[in-house]
C-alpha cells in the first residue's frame, strides 16, 4: 500500500530546516596531513566545490580547484598529474604551477594575454590537520586557527583513535550542543553539568572555561577548557587526577545537505600501557555514546531563528551571538 507515511524518518531537504545563509568563513579541516602525498593529487569534495589537494615538492599541503580552467577536465583525472612544482592537465596539458595555481604552459600555444589560473586556497597543517580557509567572498585569511599542546611534545601524546561520520544536521546547530545545557540531562541522562566560568574571545575564536568538581564529575575531572576555531574547528581538555586528554574536532561542510566530522582523541602517556588504553576507552566510549544521542536528533532537526528558551536552557543565545560573526 502506498502512504504519505515515512517507514523510516529521512532528513528533509536542508531548504526547510535552515535558511541558506551559505557556509561561515573559517579554517576548514580537508584531510590527515598524513593523507597527502608528495607528487600524488587526491581529490576531495567539500564546501559545494570539487578539490584537488596535493604535497608540492616543498613539502608544502596545497588545495586547488579541481577542474581545469581551460575546458574543464577535472585534474586528478586520466593521468592528470603533478611533477616539478606544476599540475599538469590529463586533457591538453596545460601546466598550472602547483603553489600560485597561474597557468605558465601550454605545450600548443603561447600563454593568453590575460593570466589565467586555478583559485589555491591558503592552507595550514595544524595539531596533524590540513586546513583550508574558507570565505563566502574569497576574502584573505582573518584569523589563524588554534593550535594545542600536543605539537610542545608530541612524545608524549597517544593518538588513541579517529572518529568520523556524516552528518544532515543544520551545521549552524551542531556546537550550540555544547551550550544547551538542558539536553546534557534531558537526552543523555548525564547527572553532571559543568558549569561555564568564563567565556573570552580570542584571535582564534572563543575559548571557554569550566568549573569541575572532582567529587561530583564520574571520572573525577579537575579542569576542563574548550577552543573554538570560529566555528569549524574546536579542541577540548580533559584533565582530572589520573588523567590528561585532548579531543580535536573539525566539521566541514561537503555540501548544503551534509557535513563531515572527524575527531581525534589524544591521551597523554601514563607510563603505563595499560592505564593509557584504558584512560583512551573510557573518553572514546563516551563520547561516541554521547554523539550518538545528539545526531539521532541533530540530523532531523531544523533551525529555529528565534527559539522559545526558558530558564535553565543555557547559554544557547550567548553562542549564537558568536557564531553570527562568521556568517556574511
Ligand atoms: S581542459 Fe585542462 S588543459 Fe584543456
Ligand atoms: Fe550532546
Amino acid at each position: 500500500m502506498q502512504s504519505l507515511i515515512h517507514a523510516d524518518l529521512s532528513p528533509a531537504p536542508m531548504s526547510r530546516r535552515t535558511p541558506d545563509q551559505g557556509f561561515p568563513k573559517g579554517w576548514y579541516r580537508v584531510a590527515d596531513s598524513g593523507e597527502l602525498e608528495a607528487g600524488k593529487l587526491a581529490s576531495l569534495s567539500c564546501l559545494d566545490e570539487e578539490l584537488i589537494a596535493f604535497r608540492g615538492a616543498d613539502g608544502e599541503a596545497r588545495v586547488a580547484d579541481a577542474y581545469c580552467p581551460h575546458l574543464g577536465a577535472h585534474l586528478a583525472s586520466h593521468d592528470g598529474a603533478i611533477e616539478d612544482g606544476r599540475i599538469i592537465c590529463p586533457f591538453h596539458k596545460w601546466n598550472f604551477d602547483a603553489a600560485s595555481g597561474q597557468c605558465v604552459h601550454i605545450p600548443y600555444s603561447d600563454l593568453p594575454p590575460s593570466p589565467v589560473g586555478l583559485k589555491v586556497y591558503e592552507t595550514r597543517e595544524i595539531d596533524g590537520m590540513v586546513l583550508i580557509w574558507y570565505h563566502p567572498e574569497g576574502k584573505p585569511a582573518e584569523f589563524e586557527p588554534f593550535a594545542s599542546d600536543i605539537g610542545d611534545d608530541p612524545g608524549a601524546w597517544t593518538l588513541f583513535t579517529t572518529m568520523s561520520g556524516v552528518s544532515t544536521a543544520p551545521f549552524r546547530d551542531m556546537l550550540e550542543n555544547l551550550f544547551d545545557t538542558a539536553h546534557i540531562e534531558q537526552l543523555h541522562r548525564s547527572a553532571s553539568v559543568p558549569e561555564v566560568t568564563g567565556v573570552e574571545r580570542t584571535p582564534y575564536g572563543m575559548r571557554v572555561n569550566y568549573r569541575t568538581d572532582p567529587e561530583n564529575t564520574d571520572v573525577a575531572m579537575t579542569s576542563m577548557e574548550m577552543h573554538f576555531t570560529g566555528i569549524s574547528l574546536l579542541a577540548q581538555r580533559f584533565v582530572g587526577e589520573a588523567f590528561d586528554t585532548r579531543f580535536l574536532h573539525s566539521y566541514t561542510p561537503i555540501d548544503r545537505e551534509r557535513f563531515f566530522k572527524h575527531s581525534y582523541l589524544y591521551v597523554r602517556e601514563t607510563g603505563s600501557a595499560e592505564m593509557t588504553q584504558a584512560i583512551g576507552k573510557a573518553f572514546a566510549e563516551r563520547f561516541v555514546f554521547e554523539s550518538e544521542q545528539d545526531y539521532r536528533v541533530l540530523n532531523y532537526k531544523k533551525h529555529i531563528e528565534q527559539p522559545r528558551l526558558c530558564a535553565g536552557d543555557g547559554p544557547i543565545n550567548q553562542f549564537r551571538k558568536y557564531a553570527r560573526e562568521f556568517y556574511c
